[in-house]
């Protein structure tokens, strides 16, 4: 038996860790803790919003969905969104979500604003045909050691993924492109390949952001 299985369950679409006793990981944007911070943290002060450059109508591609999180919090202040996953598991725990999400009137709205695409984001930049406003990236960077700040789901995807082994190939496929806005989300003490233009710091994650 794998260690990692793909369950069904009434609520939705999972992935269960059956050497650990976390809890399956289920992508769901109508959380409790999610809410809260689409209704209190997902405002234009947060770091992302300030380092997209926020602005209703703003098109993002999101190259790095992950848990879809940033996406789906982009997509509620107004930005238009393509996200990105290259990881099959991941897109149809995506996907999912964002099927739920539709039925659900606080959140469908925003779930229109966002088009998933199972895709490399390495080659899907350089078949680029729309250059968007902004390009994000979000890569599992290596955990160098224990790390007190990745918890719940994002420990289950780190467990579950590894680390993404090909991050200076997006980088540079990224900056291939003509986009005006790079984003890089990363952990914050993790030296940039280039100097951005400008860093929002948080607790445990950094925003590099390159503007040309
Ligand atoms: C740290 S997570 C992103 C978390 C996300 N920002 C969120 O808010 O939930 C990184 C995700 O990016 C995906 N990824 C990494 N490199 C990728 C690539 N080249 N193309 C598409 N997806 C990629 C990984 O499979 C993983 O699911």
């Amino acid at each position: 038996m794998s260690r990692f299985q793909l369950q069904s369950s009434a609520s939705g679409l999972r992935l269960a860790d059956t050497q650990s006793r976390q809890h399956p990981l289920q992508i769901d944007f109508a959380s409790g803790q999610f809410s809260y911070r689409l209704r209190k943290g997902g405002g234009k002060q947060e770091s992302l919003a300030k380092a997209v450059g926020i602005k209703q109508g703003l098109s993002v591609l999101d190259c790095t969905a992950g848990l879809g999180r940033d996406s789906f919090l982009l997509a509620s202040m107004g930005c238009n969104v393509t996200m990105l996953e290259r990881s099959r598991v991941m897109a149809l725990l995506l996907e999912d979500a964002l099927r739920r999400a539709k039925n659900h009137d606080d959140l469908k709205v925003s779930v229109n604003r966002i088009r998933l695409v199972h895709a490399n984001a390495i080659g899907y930049l350089a078949a680029l045909e729309q250059v968007p406003d902004v390009i994000m990236l979000d890569p599992m960077f290596p955990t160098r050691k224990k790390s007190a700040h990745v918890k719940g789901e994002m420990q289950v995807l780190q467990r579950f993924l590894g680390s993404d082994g090909d991050i200076e190939e997006l980088f540079a496929a990224a900056l291939a492109t003509s986009c005006k806005r790079l984003v890089v989300k990363r952990p914050v003490s993790e030296k940039s390949e280039l100097s951005p233009t400008f860093s929002l710091k948080g607790s445990s994650t950094r925003f590099d952001v390159f503007v040309r």
